[in-house]
């Protein structure tokens, strides 16, 4: 469903003696993997491993120096070609992902009219929306209710619903739970996977939270350095050899243990 070839990714370095300096520093290196339909493929590293950015290339934000992205085997680095496939991205900030003067109705709304734009069809909005805020676990009452009358864990639901408004076939989410607090991650994973398997949906899931990739994803990219350091399926992480896939895997495996009998709780 997605796959990405040697990708690479560098930015130009800022204070620079030179007035036209040309110095780049290299922020993602040659890294390739493929997600197939219906996976869930988590990228994990730590801060400044070029996760954000290799999201942002992966949803067609930033052309990578070299390399390409193919979503359902169409380029997303060539032309200007209308896309078939569609990735939503659902971001971890969202309360400026939300426009605050806009009511849950108006921001579901964007992803709908952006659906009807593409699939050149119109749709009962307003069923549309109840049928979407269902899905994510609110109900209608919530249509009027403007971002900041709603709680962290109720908005990001919103932002999932929009997402899903324009009919994805694939959604990235960057650290879209992270600020949230255990139960309300819990809550939420637990919904996405319950949509996943409902929409056929393909997931790309960017985190620097091992636990929430064991309980979420099928997959792991280990993102080192911004080199892909290991890609396994997560029933083997146990399993990993890169040296940074070990320490992260010790470092959290207290934790881990216990998160999964609190989950399983
Ligand atoms: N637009 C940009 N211009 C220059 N440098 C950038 C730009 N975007 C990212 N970088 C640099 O690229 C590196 C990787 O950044 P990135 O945001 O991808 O990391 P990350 O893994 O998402 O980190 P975090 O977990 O903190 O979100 C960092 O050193 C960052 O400073
Ligand atoms: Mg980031």
């Amino acid at each position: 469903m997605i796959r990405a070839e040697h990708i690479n990714v560098s930015f130009k370095k800022e204070n620079q003696t030179k007035l036209f300096g040309t110095e780049r520093q290299q922020v993602l290196h040659d890294v390739s993997f493929h997600v197939k339909e219906g996976e869930c493929l988590g990228i994990l590293g730590e801060s400044g491993s070029g996760k954000s950015t290799l999201g942002r290339v992966l949803c067609g934000l930033l052309k990578p120096d070299c390399g390409n992205v193919y979503l359902a085997g169409e380029p997303c680095y060539k032309g200007r070609r209308k896309r078939k496939t569609v990735l939503s991205v659902v971001f971890q900030d969202y309360t400026t992902s939300a426009n605050p003067r806009f009511t849950v109705r108006g921001l579901i709304a964007e992803g709908l009219r952006a659906r009807e734009k593409r699939e050149g069809l119109s749709l009962d909005r307003e069923k549309e929306t109840d049928d979407l805020l269902c899905l994510v676990g609110l109900d209608g009452s919530y249509k009027d209710r403007l971002p900041h009358e709603l709680s962290g864990g109720q908005l990001q639901r919103v932002c999932i619903a929009r997402a899903l408004a324009v009919n994805p076939s694939v959604i990235l989410f960057d650290e879209a739970i992270s600020s949230l607090d255990a139960h309300t991650q819990v809550q939420i994973m637990d919904l996405l996977k319950k949509v996943q398997k409902e929409k056929k949906l393909t997931y790309i899931f960017i985190t620097h939270d091992l636990t929430s990739v064991t309980y979420l994803c099928s997959h792991v990219l280990f993102l080192y350095q911004g080199q892909a350091a290991e890609i396994r399926s997560v029933d083997t992480i146990g399993e990993a050899v890169h040296p940074y896939a070990r320490k992260l895997l010790h470092a959290i495996f207290d934790v881990e243990s216990m998160g999964q009998e609190e989950m399983s709780n």
